[in-house]
């Protein structure tokens, strides 16, 4: 399934977009994609199902977004922690990355038409080569799209997040280019991976949790 679908919005979706567009709209929304193997238990698919599913979904909410205008979307897709899943498990998941940023590749005219301009924020270096260089073509061929933003956060963790800012900040000091007064919550949001990017002003976690399950720990306030 495609990243961006073309689809127009049907009646009903259109009404509730012309509902919600009468309040403020959110310019940056950030969804911890979850519940994927909930679904597949209830639905008696197989657990892969259930998270090939969990992306098409996901192809749906952008969907939404780009025709509510807006402009920025984080998605957690896969934590440092779920590298703890059985072997079986993480193999299916690094198989579904595979296969979707190979689409993507192959997405670009329609990623150009709409001015998509994709980011992949975590520890990039935990990834099979081969996904690690997919993810660096997309995101070169995307960089200089500035209509919309998708940061995808895969092998992302925001312990691990602050603590590399918090280690770069320490090599400009120990290289003297910065001084320790230098250091300011403004310098580590310019370190973080989301250095680009508002912070979220509405954070939506789906299948019902409330924990922040390590995301955007430094971004969401309150
Ligand atoms: C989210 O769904 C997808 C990933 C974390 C990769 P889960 O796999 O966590 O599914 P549940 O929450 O156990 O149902
Ligand atoms: C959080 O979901 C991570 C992603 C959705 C990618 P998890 O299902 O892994 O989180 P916990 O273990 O329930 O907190
Ligand atoms: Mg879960």
């Amino acid at each position: 399934m495609s990243w961006i679908q073309e689809a127009e919005l049907n009646p009903v979706e259109r009404l509730c977009a012309s509902i919600l567009k009468v309040g403020p709209m959110p310019e940056h929304v950030a969804f911890i994609m979850d519940g994927n193997r909930r679904y597949a238990q209830k639905c008696r698919v197989e657990r892969q199902q259930g998270h090939s599913q969990g992306f098409e979904k996901l192809a749906e909410t952008l969907r939404w977004c780009l025709n509510l205008n807006i402009r920025e979307v984080t998605v957690y897709a896969f934590s440092i922690e779920n590298f703890k899943r059985s072997k079986e498990e993480v193999d299916g998941l690094m198989e579904l990355a595979r296969q979707k940023f190979t689409r993507l590749l192959e997405e670009q005219e329609n990623l150009k038409k709409h001015g998509v301009c994709i980011r992949v924020l975590g520890n990039l270096t935990l990834l099979p080569v081969d996904i690690q260089e997919l993810i660096a073509q997309a995101v070169l061929a995307t960089q200089s799209y500035n209509k919309c933003f998708l940061n995808v956060c895969f092998a992302y963790t925001s312990r691990h997040e602050i603590t590399s800012a918090v280690r770069e900040m320490a090599l400009g000091v120990e290289e003297g280019l910065l001084k320790p007064s230098d250091l300011s919550e403004s310098l580590l949001s310019r370190c973080l991976y989301s250095s680009s990017s508002p912070d979220p002003d509405l954070l939506i976690r789906t299948s019902g949790e409330v924990r922040l399950s390590d995301f955007l720990l430094w971004q969401v306030r309150s």
